[in-house]
């Protein structure tokens, strides 16, 4: 059975005061039963604090990216063994943000995978269309590229560590949300992808999020497609209440 989880990017928000109150509200609020697996990920300076608060808790903490160097002179930059000295062990990589701002293409994404899956980091790998990817038809081959290019040299072995975020670009922090039919239709064919690369064992075990305007009122139908194994979520996640509606939602 494949993990359901939502993870919140909080991305460049949350100083360390914010962070320990939205985590301490988020804590303290939170069902002890949920189905899905909660994940936060605060920005780098906050990640320890972050770790030591929600110590004992089922709470995971990740962080946003990392670089695919073990270490050098790559001033500003964090690397994987960074983040595992301070326990953290997941990593979101290839977010859109990341690939629109900071130039991440699909081949430096397949170094910074490879980094990880070689420390035994936990990957939420993003990947998502343009607007105009879609309104071409094209958004089925953009995303079979971007999984075949950064993801799919791994080794079978590895797929245990990756979860992965389809996030259409025109759906992130718009407002505009993918419909509950839109999310399905492309992760089914991600799946399928998956089942005819890799084998159907891994096709199913592999948890595929959707990200982009999940909101507490659009949340469970979205959840509800058999596809859809939980959200990545942003400005949501930055809001204890409304974060913690969309964790119930599955
Ligand atoms: O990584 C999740 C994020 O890109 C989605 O943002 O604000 O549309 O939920 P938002």
């Amino acid at each position: 059975m494949r993990k359901k989880i939502v993870a919140g990017n909080w991305k460049m928000n949350n100083d360390i005061q914010q962070t320990e109150a939205l985590l301490a509200e988020i804590l303290n609020k939170k069902q002890d039963n949920n189905v899905a697996k909660i994940v936060v990920a605060p920005t780098f300076v906050n990640l320890q604090a972050a770790v030591q608060q929600t110590a004992g808790t089922n709470v995971i903490v990740a962080a946003q990216n990392m670089h695919q160097a073990e270490n050098g002179a790559y001033t500003g930059e964090i690397s994987v063994g960074m983040l595992k000295s301070i326990h953290v062990n997941t990593v979101i990589l290839g977010h859109s943000e990341r690939r629109a701002y900071f130039g991440e293409t699909n081949s430096l994404l397949a170094q910074k995978v490879n980094t990880a899956l070689k420390h035994d980091v936990t990957i939420i790998f993003c990947f998502g269309e343009e607007l105009a990817d879609r309104q071409s038809g094209n958004h089925f081959n953009v995303v079979e590229t971007q999984l075949r290019e950064g993801l799919f040299h791994i080794d079978k072995n590895d797929w245990n560590s990756v979860v992965l975020a389809y996030e259409p670009v025109w759906a992130i922090g718009t407002g505009e949300t993918a419909s509950p039919e839109q999310a399905q239709e492309m992760h089914a064919f991600i799946r399928t992808l998956i089942k005819d690369n890799v084998g159907e064992a891994i096709a199913e075990n592999t948890s595929i999020l959707y990200g982009g305007s999940v909101k507490p009122d659009n949340a469970r139908e979205i959840f509800s497609k058999p596809d859809v194994d939980g959200g990545l979520i942003g400005g949501a996640a930055l809001k204890a209440d409304d974060f913690l509606a969309i964790v119930n939602a599955i």
